[in-house]
């Protein structure tokens, strides 16, 4: 099939590299000329798993294309994916200016049936929105041309986006006619493996599932750390409850992680734009949602409310090493990253700060800019030297199983603050570093 792709960030290169690896003919489009050419020239704008070699073989084979010509990416396909941004508003909602140019380019340049098909994640009622601004197009060029509207929102973690999009657990359809539901099933089929997982509802209620799942999931979060905050009161360890309620199949282990307050690109924004939406649209207050919010910009300064509590208040002639910098583990994402929060509140204290991760130090240099108190380590046992204490921000897989006498042997005061409870507490404290986490009152 010949697929469209608006938009080579995140969502729109991995979905396009995906769609071209089995056998559709896919153009991409970006308004950005200099990442079309790093694009064409091999190159790689985001660091993702599996991602780049994607992108060679289906170049190379002649099957993903990049432009920044909009006339000829609304000639080439049938199936338009609109992939762009759709960054906060000052009051949290979605800023649908990107969307809605794509749509108003299609209904520009569409010389014959078009699926618009809506993967960036909008409030409930852009599928009307796309339609209005396409048939306006249409009317002022007096031409006619059949069109329809899907959303089928992405469900791609980063780090994992690659294998996500490959293997899905569902594919969620929103749409009103059989033609655009058909050629979606036609499009999907190789995602399907051996049964359906093709969800078809309408327009509204496709959009209103992205929202739910990552406000679903960002609620779980919230609450297991307000509990884990309370196990450490009241002497109880959040890693057995953890445990004690996983098993209950109607709660499942996964996502169940207390930790120093969750980040990204999807749960902070989404969950802000689903509260607005009630607002607005909705003309109701979502409560379970403020408290989210409440609870997880709380969270995320919780590692530096433990070093104080640690070390004082007066941190001037502290330093400290900080484990882990993105946003969670495999990617270089330092979007609304717990990471920013504690060196920012560390360095404001007056404390040196030096930093390692595998990937990300790249971004956090764009991030921080230039700051005489924050220094960068080449591997995560230099970054221990003279330091005051260890601070692990992501559960990066190089971590998790540390020599943690050397990790004492080079730290001023033998201290590890864990804010992603990687370790067994016992073991810990057994090489001689006093053990602070998230949660565990019941191991002190
Ligand atoms: C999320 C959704 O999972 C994905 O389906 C959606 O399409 C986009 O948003 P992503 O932002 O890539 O994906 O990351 P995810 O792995 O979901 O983690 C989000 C945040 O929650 C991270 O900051 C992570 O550290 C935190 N988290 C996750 C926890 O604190 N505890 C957990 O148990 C799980």
């Amino acid at each position: 099939m010949k697929i469209t792709v608006v938009g080579t960030g995140y969502v729109g290169l991995v979905s396009g590299a995906c769609l071209a690896d089995v056998g559709n003919d896919v153009l991409c489009i970006d308004v950005d000329a200099k990442k079309i050419r790093l694009l064409q020239e091999g190159g790689m704008p985001i660091y993702e798993p599996g991602l780049k070699e994607i992108v060679r073989r289906n170049v190379a084979a002649g099957r993903l294309r990049f432009t920044t010509d909009i006339q000829a990416s609304v000639e080439h396909g049938t199936i338009q994916f609109i992939a762009v941004g759709t960054p906060p508003d000052e009051d949290g909602s979605a800023d649908l200016q990107y969307v809605l140019e794509a749509a108003r380019n299609i209904g520009r340049y569409t010389s014959g049936y078009r699926v618009v098909v809506d993967k960036s994640t909008v409030p409930v009622g852009t599928g009307d929105k796309v339609r209005s601004v396409i048939a306006e197009e249409l009317v002022k060029r007096g031409e006619k041309h059949e069109f329809s509207i899907v959303s089928n929102p992405e469900f791609l973690k980063e780090g994992a986006a690659v294998g996500d999009f490959m293997r899905p657990d569902r594919i969620v359809v929103g749409a009103e006619d059989d033609r655009a539901i058909e050629l979606m099933r036609t499009l999907y089929a190789p995602f399907q493996r051996n049964h359906e997982r093709m969800i078809v509802m309408d327009v509204r209620s496709a959009e209103l599932t992205k929202y739910a799942a990552n406000a679903m999931l960002a609620t779980r979060i919230s609450f297991m750390n307000e509990l884990a905050n309370l196990a450490e009161r009241l002497g109880a360890d959040i890693e057995h409850v953890r445990q004690g309620i996983g098993a209950d199949p109607r709660i499942g282990y996964h996502f169940l992680y207390a930790g120093c307050g969750y980040g990204g690109s999807c749960f902070p924004k989404d969950v802000q734009a689903l509260r607005q939406t009630a607002r607005v649209d909705g003309g109701i207050e979502m409560k379970v949602l403020n408290a989210v919010v409440a609870a997880n910009d709380a969270q995320k300064r919780v590692l530096f409310a433990k070093t104080v509590a640690r070390f004082g208040h007066d941190l001037n002639t502290r330093r400290f090493a900080v484990w882990g910098l993105a946003f969670k583990p495999n990617t270089d994402d330092m979007r609304e990253a717990p990471s920013r929060y504690l060196i920012a509140d560390l360095l404001g204290a007056g404390a040196e700060v030096v930093a390692y991760d595998p990937v990300a130090m790249a971004e956090a240099r764009r991030v921080f800019g230039d700051h005489a108190a924050l220094r960068y380590a080449s591997t995560p046992l230099s970054a221990l030297e003279g330091a005051d204490a260890l601070i692990i921000v992501t559960e990066w897989k190089e971590f998790q199983s540390p020599d943690f006498s050397a990790i004492r042997d080079r730290l001023r005061t033998p201290v590890l603050i864990d804010g992603r409870n990687l370790y067994d507490p016992e073991v810990v404290r057994a090489s001689g570093l006093d053990y602070i986490a998230i949660g565990r009152g019941g191991s002190a």
